[in-house]
């Protein structure tokens, strides 16, 4: 058994992958020799609540300067974060010259208007190219890893900050602890933290495994994050639960009774419960159902083909790599996968090598069948993408459960 990344507890691993490539490592040809795989597998913590990967990918061959995600790709991403932007500025609006700073904040797709407004703020970005990206927008960018080192300096150089904020960050962080002695020190004594990830209890009721990838090292609850920053402090005083990656939660936190803790968190803790997070078995009936959802997504493929159907995967999501290569879904299968990302494109998805084509192609020569890999973008996606349906076009989407969209 391992030990928990959150506390001193014992992890019980509940489900294992297998052999898995890194998520966005999408590769040429030339290097599928040189391919690195680990196992993906994850585990509960009874003690503390917190699910999690059981073997890391180290940082670095995650986080570099060729990260391939870019935030911005997608306009309705953009839209929630100027939302987010708007609202955390109202909450600073009685403040005088406030200082904000979010960790992992790629192509300044949120501080791009705080920059705007004029608002003090950095951002903390280990991934250089995203980072550059950000700087030629007018975002503050410091390229490295949060943690205690680098709050330490930023309080030296700019001074203590009002906000803290991260968005699908913290759950990237395994050594999460470091993280938060660097909130301590970087917050004022009013300061507030926002962060979003995607939500435990939506994986777990939309058996949506492909959330668990190498970049995701936790997988958060009200309950988890309540344990974990009590113990330096801090207490979730709003809970605002999201619809975007698949579902999410915003945690808002501040020092222990320094302020009132909204209904909105008493009602999140009692529906934990019903969903039974803190319980092993809901673990293993999730393991069950993951298992399910794979047997049903093979056989409708392997049908497809047998039926000499064309079927093309759309947008090439780090999410998707756990499913191509749980499934063993390979390029027999699903002729390429259409994807807006340049720098994703002419190369093959990781692992299960199935070809990543501009978007242009798809659109060209429509398949018979689109498997969405960004189902979490779907509202998006088939609106844009009316045209095919239009042919006779079909989706196929594997969460909440393996349907063709008719
Ligand atoms: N906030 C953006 C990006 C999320 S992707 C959004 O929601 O769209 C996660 C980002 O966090 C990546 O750009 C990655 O480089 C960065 N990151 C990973 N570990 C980090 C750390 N320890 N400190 C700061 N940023 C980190
Ligand atoms: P993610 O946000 O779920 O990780 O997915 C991001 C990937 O999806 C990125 O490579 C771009 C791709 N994508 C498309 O190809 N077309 C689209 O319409 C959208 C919204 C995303
Ligand atoms: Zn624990």
């Amino acid at each position: 058994m391992n030990p928990c990344l959150a506390c001193s507890g014992l992890v019980t691993p509940f489900m294992s992958f297998g052999r898995m490539p890194i998520a966005n490592g999408f590769l040429a040809r030339e290097q599928f020799d040189s391919e690195p795989f680990y196992e993906l597998a994850v585990g509960f913590c009874p003690a503390c609540r917190m699910v999690q990967l059981l073997n890391l990918v180290p940082r670095e061959n995650m986080f570099h300067e060729q990260y391939a995600f870019f935030s911005s790709t997608s306009v309705r991403m953009a839209e929630h974060f100027r939302r987010l932007a708007a609202e955390v500025r109202t909450r600073l609006a009685p403040k005088p010259d406030p200082f904000v700073v979010e960790i992992g904040s790629n192509d300044g797709i949120l501080l791009q208007h705080f920059a705007q407004a004029g608002v003090r703020h950095l951002g903390v970005e280990p991934s250089a190219n995203v980072a550059q990206v950000a700087r030629e927008r007018g975002v503050t960018t410091v390229s490295a890893f949060f943690d205690e080192d680098l709050a330490r300096r930023i309080v030296a150089e700019h001074g203590q900050a009002d906000v803290f904020l991260g968005a699908n960050v913290m759950c990237h962080i395994p050594c999460l602890q470091s993280v938060i002695a660097g909130i301590d020190l970087l917050l004022k004594p009013d300061g507030q933290i926002m962060f979003e990830d995607p939500y435990l209890g939506d994986i777990i009721e939309k058996t949506s495994y492909d959330q668990i990838y190498d970049e995701h090292a936790l997988y958060f609850s009200l309950s988890s994050i309540s344990f974990l920053f009590g113990r330096y402090g801090f207490e979730v005083v709003d809970v605002t639960p999201l619809e975007v990656h698949g579902g999410s939660m915003r945690y808002t936190l501040a020092r222990q009774g320094r302020q009132t803790v909204s209904d909105a968190v008493t009602a999140q803790r009692a529906h934990e419960r019903g969903l039974g997070l803190e319980k092993l078995e809901t673990y293993e009936q999730f393991r069950r159902h993951t298992e399910q959802s794979r047997g049903e997504l093979v056989s409708l493929l392997r049908r497809l083909r047998g039926e000499g159907k064309r079927v093309v995967g759309y947008a090439a999501t780090s999410k998707s790599t756990t499913v191509t290569n749980y499934c063993g879904i390979t390029p027999d299968l699903v002729e390429f996968i259409s994807d807006t990302t340049p720098v994703k494109q002419g190369k093959f998805s990781p692992g299960a090598h199935i070809p990543v084509r501009p978007h242009a192609e798809f659109a060209a020569n429509y398949p018979d069948y689109a498997l969405l890999f960004g189902w979490n973008h779907a509202q998006e996606i088939l609106a844009k993408e009316q045209a095919f349906r239009d042919v006779g076009g079909k989706w196929i989407v594997y969460v909440p459960k393996v349907q063709v969209l008719e």
